[in-house]
């Protein structure tokens, strides 16, 4: 089984990957935790290269191909392999992640990203994912409040943001069987509570 997270930064995404892998692991499932972009030697490297705030040279094609090539490369070493031999499979993003900030942020155009996207995975298809859905509004006040300073995405601006989001409603509402849209202005364990509920009923 292949689980993703989605939502924009700051959305809590990654705390509620933990929580739930950490539920799976306590229930004695085989789980394989992972992140996008990285979770290899060279998708980390390439990760490097996408979030450094200097690269700002970087083209929008070129941020597209290099999230894709860090994609393709997990895909092919881990993740197939993991559900071949019946492991869960949980990923912070996938490629729903370059159609809403790559499509609907930067603006590139959808069928090509849809290409792009079905190259890159090779035929892997998330089971289920979970969009973690919250303002944008709360978004840069989490990102204020964590004082972090702001990675080459996250310079993006609050516009790209309101678009990421909406793409991600978009894609939610063209797969709702496998694209789960979960409140994230609620407290963290009744998130986790309701995500829960759902993975159990789809793993069972
Ligand atoms: P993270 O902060 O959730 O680890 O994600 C890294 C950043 O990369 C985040 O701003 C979202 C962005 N991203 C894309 O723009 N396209 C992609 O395909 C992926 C996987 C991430």
């Amino acid at each position: 089984m292949f689980i993703t997270f989605e939502g924009i930064d700051y959305s809590g995404k990654s705390t509620q990957a933990n929580l739930l892998v950490e539920c799976l692991k306590q229930r004695g499932c085989d789980v394989l935790f992972l992140r996008e972009p990285g979770g290899t030697a060279i998708s980390e490297k390439i990760r490097e290269i996408l979030l450094d705030r200097h690269n700002l040279a970087i083209t929008q094609k070129t941020e597209l191909f290099l999230f894709s090539a860090a994609r393709t490369q997990l895909v092919t070493e881990v993740i197939q392999p993991a559900l071949k031999s019946g492991r869960v499979v949980v990923c912070d993003r996938f490629y729903d992640s370059t159609s809403a900030y790559q499509g609907y942020g930067r603006g590139l155009v959808p069928d090509d990203v849809r290409t792009i996207n079905r190259i890159a995975a090779s035929g892997t298809t998330p089971d289920l994912t979970l969009f973690i859905n919250v303002d944008v509004d709360e978004v840069f006040r989490r990102w204020r409040s964590s004082g972090l300073s702001a990675d080459r995405m996250e310079s993006s601006g609050r516009r790209f943001f309101e678009d990421v989001r909406t793409g991600y409603q978009e894609l939610a509402k063209s797969e709702p069987k496998r694209f789960i849209t979960i409140d994230g202005m609620r407290p963290v364990e009744t998130i986790h509570a309701e995500i829960w509920r759902i993975v159990q009923t789809r793993i069972i």
